[in-house]
């Protein structure tokens, strides 16, 4: 039987954290046995609510990939491009523009999110779903893992498919959201953790950096010395022992409920659970930050790759569309 095709991709608008890792990287790692698989930087994407200020976007670009291929994304199995590098993204996203309706693009959530948190309403705020649209069919990916917040913009994307196979034939393939369970990951001030909150752990953090931020985390406020006894089940350290510190959650859980253990000791066996954790991220990561010419060559291998699925699907859409 023929693999099934996985895209999925990410904006560049920061550098990789924890919650990436376990929300989104983890899941793509995993997905690259059984499917064909396509991740994209999207960098155009990025450009929706960061136009302004675009110094650090190729830097970014560049950060993001050693990050994805640190934890094992692999660029023999798997295409790994930039959206910019592949023009037919841009071709595929005018075209679907005339079958999206103004309304229905006003009606997305994360555009009306947007304008609630001060954007300005602009064409490329609103075009982001069709935009996105594009990167997933130019590829017929049939598969495409995504976060919860991102339902809705494959709901739009199946509903353009479905308008362009009825106005024009059977050539785009309908994707379908896959919805992983993840670990619940807090940062350091207890939140879920976000590039926003600025309580992030990096993938790429540095041994001393973790351990000075691990000691910042916020516990449960219940807790004031060892002795006290604690709640595992709201500190944020625990959940990332529940995480990083598998094998011993039960005992940790017990010693913390009992006393026994105080929070700068459960602090620092965490710091060396992530510092375990991340040891084979970071020595790749440092491979790659010592040839940077790696990562150009992989990109440049990745773009040509997803330009000639992307150019094969664009030639079945021009025909279909009698252009
Ligand atoms: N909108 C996605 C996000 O913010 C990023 C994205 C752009 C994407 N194009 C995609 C995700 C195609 C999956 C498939 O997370």
């Amino acid at each position: 039987m023929a693999k099934g095709r996985v895209l999925s991709g990410m904006r560049p608008t920061g550098r990789l954290h924890l919650g990436n890792l376990e929300g989104a990287l983890r899941n793509w790692v995993n997905l690259q046995s059984e499917y064909e698989c396509f991740f994209v930087s999207v960098n155009w994407h990025a450009l929706t609510t960061g136009y302004e200020d675009t110094r650090e976007l190729r830097a970014l670009v560049r950060d993001n990939v050693m990050d994805w291929l640190s934890v094992g994304i692999d660029p023999q199995k798997s295409v790994v491009f930039v959206q910019s590098e592949v023009k037919q993204h841009a071709e595929l996203y005018l075209l679907l523009g005339m079958l999206s309706g103004i309304g229905w693009l006003e009606r997305c959530t994360t555009y009306k999110d947007w304008l609630d948190n001060g954007y300005e309403p602009n064409y490329g705020l609103l075009g982001y779903p069709v935009l996105m649209t594009a990167d997933i069919v130019l590829y017929k990916a049939d598969t495409v893992p995504v976060g919860r917040d991102q339902l809705q913009h494959l709901e739009m994307a199946r509903e353009l498919v479905r308008r362009f196979n009825r106005l024009y034939g059977e050539v785009l393939v309908e994707p379908q959201a896959k919805l992983t369970e993840f670990p619940h990951v807090p940062g350091i001030d207890g939140r879920k953790m976000s590039k926003s909150y600025r309580n992030e752990i990096l993938i790429a953090e540095k041994p001393e950096v973790i351990q000075q931020k691990v000691r910042r985390f916020f516990t449960d406020p219940q807790k004031l010395r060892r002795g006290d006894p604690g709640r595992p089940e709201v500190c944020p350290v625990f959940a990332l022992h529940n995480i990083y510190t598998r094998s011993e959650t039960e005992e940790i859980a017990a010693d913390c409920r009992s006393g026994a253990l105080g929070c700068v000791e459960c602090k620092d066996k965490l710091s060396q659970s992530l510092i375990e954790a991340l040891a084979p991220a970071r020595a790749r990561r440092a491979q790659l930050e010592r040839n940077p010419q790696e990562i150009e060559d992989i990109l440049t291998d990745g773009n040509r790759r997803a330009r000639e699925v992307a150019e094969q699907t664009m030639q079945e859409v021009r025909e279909a569309m009698k252009l």
